[in-house]
């Protein structure tokens, strides 16, 4: 029963801070047949005992026969190549998922490129030396795009920040490995249970602070037209594994007429020397890219009054005098000392108290920044033909969310003491 070799055997490397423990528990669900002959997950982190939060579900995950999960420093290539080599008498690993990367963007620029763009090669020089039949990197919305119109893969979107600047360098980069069967997910803001990374995931916390104190949920942003397009972690799983089977089916070359789009320079161009593995500014390499967001369009406003509904208040913005006088006074700070307030009141005040949460309502510049990412996904609907899971933004998924974390301990039952 533990192993099927008519079914892929599948690596997955990193993630598991974000998107890859959504992965293992689809490819390998808890209940029901397993898509997979054998999984092995491969990140930094242990998890025995963990040593970041690795939540209820996929604890259980890890206790499956198909499952292997690899501790490994990815920085190091002689660790990678072990990570390939399948288990003693099984055959060549068969999909590769690639959902490495630095998603905090205080980290150094010299760390971005090693644990971003250097860790991505040596993954993609392996694979393509190995000849895996398909090879899914994830890209996070690290962009800024037009508010106007939803962008397609064929637009040339500016990265956001350091960070961004070099997740997309990574693209170019993997995209000019040659025999590497690659495949492009980029992501929109993503959500969904066990999920504790991402402004989404700050936005739940933050508001039922708000609902705590029954005060409205205030936004810095104006209520313009400010797209954040989001996604749910079933869907990144789902997309991804649908794009290994039609990367399968297809090889690069015939994936690259159908699908493949030219990933343009937006870097320094003084790097190129420095960094090794980085393509010239003038090469356009292409590959398949797939845009992957749910149908809600979402904006800030409106995922602000879907979240805030669910703690029963309100998503409202400070008028332009309130933001002028919060920006002259940099403010900021206090605004999270405020949140980490009332959320510290909740923990103490549930019954039993917590201690000890992944979460909590502190958002750094990034996610206060303003950001406007609108993708169009019918691209990935039209070709792969993808079916979206969660195509709305509801509150019974961010429910569900909430009630999952409180079935583990680590979410707050308290009441406010005077509603
Ligand atoms: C991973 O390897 C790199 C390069 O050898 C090293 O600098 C780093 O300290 C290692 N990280 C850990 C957590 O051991
Ligand atoms: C990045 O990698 C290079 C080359 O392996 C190494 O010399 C450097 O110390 C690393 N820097 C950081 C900040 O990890």
């Amino acid at each position: 029963m533990a192993t099927d070799s008519t079914k892929p055997s599948v690596l997955i490397f990193g993630g598991l801070n974000t998107c890859s423990r959504g992965l293992a528990a689809f490819l390998v669900p808890l209940e029901g047949e397993a898509l997979v002959s054998h999984l092995r997950i491969v990140d930094k982190y242990s998890v025995h005992p963990p040593t970041t939060y690795i939540g209820h579900e996929f604890t259980k995950v890890l206790e499956k026969p198909e499952v292997e999960y690899r501790q490994a420093n990815l920085t190091v290539a002689a660790a990678i190549q072990s990570a390939f080599d399948p288990p003693e008498g099984k055959a060549a690993f068969d999909y590769v998922f690639d959902f490495t990367g630095e998603v905090r963007y205080d980290r150094s620029e010299l760390i971005q490129i090693n644990t971003t763009f250097g860790v991505a090669r040596l993954l993609g020089l392996e694979a393509a030396q190995r000849k895996v039949k398909a090879y899914v990197r994830i890209q996070h919305p690290f962009y800024e795009t037009s508010s106007k119109t939803a962008a397609l893969e064929k637009d040339d979107i500016k990265p956001a920040e350091t960070l961004g600047i070099w997740w997309h360098e990574t693209l170019r980069m993997q995209a000019s490995i040659q025999d590497l069967n690659l495949v492009i997910l980029r992501i929109g803001f993503v959500y969904g249970p066990y999920t504790n990374f991402g402004n989404i995931t700050s936005a739940i916390t933050v508001a039922s602070v708000y609902g705590y104190l029954q005060r409205p949920m205030k936004s810095l942003w104006g209520p313009g037209k400010n797209p954040t397009h989001s996604v749910h972690v079933d869907d990144v799983a789902g997309a991804a594994w649908a794009c290994a089977k039609w990367m399968e089916s297809h090889g690069r070359k015939a994936a690259d007429d159908l699908a493949g789009e030219a990933i343009l320079f937006h870097n320094d161009k003084s790097r190129v020397k420095e960094v090794e593995g980085m393509l010239p500014h003038e090469e356009k390499p292409v590959a398949p890219l797939f845009n992957l967001v749910d149908d809600a369009k979402s904006t800030l406003a409106s995922t602000g009054q879907t979240i805030s509904a669910c703690f029963g208040t309100t998503f409202e913005f400070f008028n332009m005098v309130e933001v002028t006088l919060i920006r002259l006074k940099d403010d900021l700070e206090d605004i999270n000392e405020h949140h980490v307030e009332g959320w510290t009141e909740m923990l103490m005040n549930s019954n039993p108290p917590i201690t000890n949460t992944p979460l909590n309502p502190y958002m750094d510049k990034y996610t206060l920044e303003k950001h406007v990412v609108a993708f169009n996904n019918s691209k990935i609907k039209n070709i792969v033909g993808y079916k979206l899971l969660h195509p709305d933004f509801n509150q019974a998924d961010i429910k569900e969310i909430v009630d999952k974390w409180k079935a583990e301990g680590v979410w707050p039952n308290a009441q406010n003491p005077s509603s």
